[in-house]
């Protein structure tokens, strides 16, 4: 921020997102839960924060020059923040996504000036529910165009600074704003918010209870059988045991949320908060209200609202009889 109090570029208007007790929800509780709302960035998801943790280090390490493509693998929030921080820079982007995540994302990448390369789903996979299978053959796709364009890959399952966007800033933020709290808990795509949240409050309060969180049938970071990977909560629950940003250290307990379960929390988040997020928020949700009415009975629990939900306007999350 400039001492007139603008931003110099949208760079600066990510991060320092407002956070809301959600105060209705959890009446006759006992217990809190805040939300972070990460749908309040300029791409509408928490995945900014960490597109611009990833080029800044890529350009300060020498490993992102000027001029050269930038490509990642995306269910659409990465890609998005992407998008926003190559356009501001400068740089050329490729996003490559499975055609089952919403084409809502892959527009609004479009309208960002990225070129965006869409990958069929695996055989018996559905629009809507991208598998870890999907995922492989988008992975396969962004390392071939990656090799073919002697581009950076901007690798957020694999780069650190995925993570440390949110140790250096989203952890800090909650923080400040909450006062402090007892639990934190988070639906699990790359790890990245789970890993730098988590390790950034351990080492303030090693108390602070950090749970990851799983679709039903997904849970494979608990060391679950996977039984259904197909479920329907974009942005993460890829059924991948061993994520490399994650230090299972870190790891107090895993909790598992079904797909009515999120729905009907990211539902009551809109209809009783006036929080229009989107289907992890609701998973997230979920597991926090798991948690006052078991091991954090009277406790304060933080989460994530990691993106809008304007992001799923065209999926079953809002087509609700009213
Ligand atoms: C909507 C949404 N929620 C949750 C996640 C998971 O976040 P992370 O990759 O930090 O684990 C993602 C990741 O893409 C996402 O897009």
């Amino acid at each position: 921020m400039s001492a007139l109090n603008h931003c110099k570029s949208v760079l600066d208007a990510i991060g320092n997102t407002p956070m809301v007790e959600l105060a209705r929800i959890t009446r006759g509780l006992d217990g809190a839960v805040f939300a972070k709302l990460e749908y309040l960035n300029p791409g509408y998801s928490k995945k900014d924060r960490i597109a611009r943790q990833i080029i800044e280090e890529a350009e300060a390490s020498g490993t992102l020059h000027p001029g050269q493509t930038v490509v990642e693998l995306t269910s659409g929030n990465t890609g998005t923040g992407l998008a926003i921080v190559c356009a501001a820079k400068g740089y050329h982007f490729v996003a490559v996504m499975s055609r089952g995540n919403s084409m809502e994302r892959a527009r609004m990448m479009t309208a960002l000036g990225a070129e965006v390369l869409l990958v069929d789903q695996a055989p018996g996979s559905r629009p809507g529910q991208v598998s870890g299978h999907d995922l492989a053959l988008v992975e396969d796709r962004a390392r071939q165009i990656t090799r073919e364009r002697g581009a950076f890959r901007a690798d957020q399952f694999q780069l650190a600074g995925n993570a440390r966007a949110h140790y250096q800033h989203t952890a800090p933020e909650i923080m400040r704003q909450s006062g402090g709290i007892d639990a934190f808990c988070d639906f699990v795509g790359s790890g990245g918010s789970f890993a730098g949240c988590a390790r950034y409050f351990k080492e303030r309060d090693p108390a602070i209870q950090c749970y990851i969180v799983e679709p039903e049938g997904a849970a494979a970071i608990a060391g679950e059988a996977v039984t259904r990977p197909n479920h329907k909560l974009q942005g993460g629950g890829y059924a991948i045991s061993d994520l490399p940003l994650i230090d299972r250290q870190l790891i107090d307990g895993c909790l598992q949320v079904s797909d009515e379960d999120a729905l009907e929390m990211a539902r009551r988040l809109a209809r009783e908060e006036g929080l229009f997020a989107g289907f992890s928020s609701g998973a997230n949700l979920a597991a926090a209200l798991q948690l006052l009415d078991r091991e954090l009975r009277g406790g304060r629990i933080a989460i994530l609202l990691p993106d809008s939900g304007l992001k799923y306007l065209s999926t079953d999350l809002w087509l609700v009889s009213s």
